[in-house]
């Protein structure tokens, strides 16, 4: 699949948002067209399972809009490991390889903290459905955030900034949507994904 048909992206650029997930609801509730947008800070930055997702400036808030009508509700427990494996590929460019763990369902590690956390939510709009991928990525230092508990981009690399992690996580989201061809070479990212879990051996509680 092509989620941006003649490589036409429309990206939106927010100096602050709530949250880039509702903004985009927002937007296509509007009935305006849009495939990504970002912020530099959310105010009501929000987590999975009602938590919050401190969102100061420096760190990457951005969500992705699919609206290809092949896209369906049974397609979403894939596309969480999937956009699982663009966070991990589009980090992996940025730091180097085997820094990383992935922890079910979608986060990614870096040195026992959490660095990035996606939230997948779904929308019917006008009969139309729609998944909305929001990606959060600890890139730089905070004060707001806690780093006992959180890692960043930057202890391992200083030259590392948002603009650069947001160019390649849209080219590699583009990447691996369209091999990814609505399931039909889903195995070789779940593969991926396994390599880098570090969930093996251990008991997981999935809420349906
Ligand atoms: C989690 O690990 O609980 C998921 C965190 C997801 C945070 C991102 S930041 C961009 C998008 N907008 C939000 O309000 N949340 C997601």
């Amino acid at each position: 699949m092509n989620p941006f048909p003649a490589n036409k992206i429309l990206i939106k650029r927010l100096r602050s948002a709530n949250s880039t997930n509702d903004a985009a609801i927002n937007i296509l509730k509007n009935q305006e067209n849009i495939d990504w947008i970002i912020a530099d800070e959310q105010l009501n930055g929000r987590g999975r399972r009602g938590n919050i997702w401190t969102s100061p400036l420096g760190g990457l808030y951005a969500s992705v809009v699919l609206s290809d009508d092949k896209i369906e509700y049974s397609h979403l427990s894939q596309l969480s490991i999937l956009s699982s494996v663009v966070a991990a590929k589009t980090i992996e460019e940025i730091i180097g390889k085997n820094l990383i763990r992935s922890k079910w369902p979608n986060d990614i590690f870096l040195a026992e903290k959490k660095l990035c956390g996606i939230l997948i939510e779904s929308v019917f709009i006008e009969n139309k459905f729609y998944v909305i991928v929001g990606f959060g990525i600890n890139v730089k230092f905070t004060n707001e955030q806690n780093q006992a508990k959180f890692s960043y981009l930057q202890e391992i690399s200083d030259k590392v900034s948002v603009e650069k992690c947001f160019n390649k996580l849209i080219l590699n989201f583009n990447k691996i949507i369209n091999i990814w061809d609505y399931g039909r070479s889903f195995t070789r990212f779940k593969n991926y994904w396994l390599m880098l879990t570090q969930d093996h051996g251990r008991i997981i509680k999935v809420r349906i």
